[in-house]
């Protein structure tokens, strides 16, 4: 093709993680702009684009350039009625809006306000979120980030020791049950869903940088009680979602956000819910180790 030049240009977000990418059409981005993206992502955890306004199949066409997508369905395991993208919204099937804020959608979409690395509660958690907005509120709804690897650069000696070979339990049941108690999950879905072990520290591979992993799903600590539990895992949260480690996105209909699910967590921020908010997400799966495979995976699609 020809000698088109580049004008992508990455702002990394001063006093915050992330940055911001300006320049760029995900419908039509080349190799070298994508690799441009790309690095980005990997470098500042979570990139911003705005003005993209992407329908569904170019959303789901540049997630699928940073891996497979994951199934996101936890009801059909199987294949077949797979959906690839996920509406966070606070409308109704019949498209009517949802407004009491009680109502169990909005009880559901309420635990996404709590600091969560999406899918950790999955054997093989995502890698990638991209989540873009169709219908903002006038005031609130934003979604903030936190870098774990500036976190985990920020402990002390004596408590990066300690961290060293701990693993938690993560559990979809127990984050759900917490943020509405009277729905618990569905039998089968529990039983799709059983409680997995994550390191409290992983290696975020592209950077080879260390990160914490932790977040709403996180249960239990392995060899700790619960309250003991307790006290480490949100202490850690505490401590790690601070200035200068978290960016806060205030949306515009039209942005698209990805995020790397490896070394950040993020959590949405209320509003008020007599106003539509309609999120489109992807996910992208982890990728798994060699000699192993992701079964939340789709590979076919
Ligand atoms: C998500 C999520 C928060 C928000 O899409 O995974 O947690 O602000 N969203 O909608
Ligand atoms: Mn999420």
């Amino acid at each position: 093709m020809g000698d088109r030049s580049s004008n992508v240009i990455v702002r990394p977000h001063t006093g915050a993680c992330g940055a911001t990418v300006t320049g760029v059409d995900l419908v039509d981005l080349d190799e070298a702009d994508f690799a441009v993206v790309l690095e980005a992502w990997h470098v500042h955890g979570v990139v911003v684009f705005s003005g993209q306004h992407l329908d569904e199949a170019a959303q789901v066409a540049f997630s699928r350039r940073l891996g497979a997508l994951e199934n996101t369905n936890l009801r059909e395991r199987d294949h077949g009625a797979r959906p690839t993208t996920l509406t966070l919204a606070n409308i109704n099937r019949r498209g009517e809006l949802v407004s009491d804020p009680e109502h169990k959608l909005n009880q559901f979409l309420r635990g996404n306000q709590d600091w969560h690395s999406d899918s950790s509660f999955k054997r093989i958690s995502a890698k990638a979120s991209m989540l873009a907005a169709l219908q903002v509120p006038e005031l609130g709804g934003e979604t903030e980030f936190t870098d774990l690897r500036a976190a985990y650069d920020a402990l002390d000696e004596a408590t990066r020791v300690r961290l060293d070979g701990l693993v938690a339990v993560h559990s979809a049941a127990y984050s759900q049950n917490q943020a509405m108690p009277a729905v618990p999950l569905r039998s089968e879905e529990e039983q799709n869903l059983p409680p997995v072990t994550q390191p409290l520290v992983r290696v975020h591979e592209p950077t080879g940088r260390r990160s914490l992993f932790i977040g709403r799903h996180a249960r239990v600590v392995v060899g700790l009680d619960e309250a003991e539990s307790r006290v480490l895992l949100d202490g850690l949260l505490d401590a790690a979602c601070r200035p200068p480690r978290v960016y806060t996105h205030r949306w515009r209909a039209g942005d698209a956000v990805l995020w790397d699910n490896r070394c950040m967590v993020h959590r949405g921020r209320a509003w008020d819910t007599s106003q539509a908010r309609v999120m489109r997400r992807t996910t992208v799966a982890g990728d798994a180790p060699d000699g192993d495979t992701n079964e939340w995976a789709m590979t076919d699609r």
